[in-house]
């Protein structure tokens, strides 16, 4: 099922099936691999549904293509985790002309007209940056250095993605009330780990003097980790390097468990679920909400060795 141009046709005996026709972004990380799983897990025959799902590979222009093969299969929803948010205008048009309901899944699109998608289910980006910016508030105060000049550096990730947007102006915003904060910069790791590597590896030749990196994913982090530790430095608690990452997947919280990463901000992964009882509340002729929040927490050093958090619904 993966792979552009991949697009399976519809068999004719699955006619009381659910045809759900998903473009998702690509493989580019772990947290990618989960999400991609949870819409497998979802969408099966058991479940009522027939998945087509397409993997764009990083390329708008493969998932502009997989949508417009959604429709003229007439699948009965399409659901698109898009790239970035831009340049959707024309395609969802054409979806909505065909009568076929656009849900939007993790990141979000900005479009002229809002009614072009039916219902986005994803994570609040913005509140995950102003976490990690509170979060390094606190840190400093508690370590007695809030009088210090903090230089930070930022790993980014895909330009243009709602992820990379909210991440940035959810931390910027806190950081920007903080006189000794310097961001030195902020540059694109595009969420992969040999990506997020490379850039670290520039930035402490290039700043000797690193004291916070905020890697907003946890590949880049995991890249980051290997070039600072090559660079003789250490990381997290009590080391050179604080270290601040995105996502907790399953490695970013044991590394924030055994203290080399000082926090990590969970992106819920797990939306398949959430995405099927929109489906499943449409098909019932249930009003729906245009936005629904998947819940998050934030793991630390005190928190990580905890169960997994007691809130499972979605907020709408
Ligand atoms: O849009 C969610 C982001 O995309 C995740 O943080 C990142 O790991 C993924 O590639």
């Amino acid at each position: 099922p993966f792979g552009s141009g991949n697009v399976q046709e519809t068999p004719a005996e699955d006619d009381n099936l659910i045809v759900v026709g998903v473009s998702q972004v690509g493989s580019e990380s772990v947290w990618r691999t989960a999400h991609t799983q949870s819409v497998q897990d979802a969408f099966t025959r058991a479940n009522g549904y027939l998945l087509i799902f397409d993997n764009a590979r990083q390329k708008q222009a493969n998932q502009i293509k997989a949508i417009r093969s959604f429709i003229s299969q007439q699948v009965d929803y399409i659901v698109l985790s898009p790239i970035e948010e831009t340049g959707w205008d024309t395609v969802l048009q054409e979806a909505k002309d065909a009568g076929i309901p656009v849900i939007l899944m993790d990141r979000t699109v900005e479009v002229a007209d809002d009614s072009l998608y039916t219902t986005w289910v994803g994570s609040d980006f913005i509140r995950e940056g102003q976490d990690a910016g509170y979060w390094l508030e606190d840190y400093l105060k508690e370590q007695g250095r809030d009088e210090d000049e903090i230089n930070i550096v930022v790993l980014q990730g895909t330009k243009g993605a709602t992820a990379t947007i909210g991440r940035t102006r959810g931390f910027n915003e806190t950081a920007k009330i903080q006189h000794n904060w310097n961001i030195l910069e902020q540059v694109d790791g595009e969420f992969t780990t040999a990506k997020g590597k490379e850039e670290m590896a520039r930035l402490l030749e290039k700043y000797e003097d690193i004291d916070v990196v905020v890697s907003q994913n946890d590949d880049m982090t995991f890249g980051a980790l290997e070039a600072i530790h090559a660079a003789g430095k250490t990381t997290g608690v009590n080391g050179d390097i604080t270290v601040i990452s995105f996502d907790a997947v399953d490695a970013g919280v044991e590394l924030v468990r055994n203290g080399e990463i000082n926090i990590d901000v969970q992106c819920n992964p797990d939306q398949g679920k959430y995405v099927e009882q929109v489906i499943k509340d449409m098909e019932a002729g249930k009003e729906v909400e245009k936005a629904y929040y998947v819940p998050e927490r934030v793991y630390t050093q005190e928190n990580a060795g905890e169960d997994e958090d007691a809130a499972e619904g979605i907020s709408g």
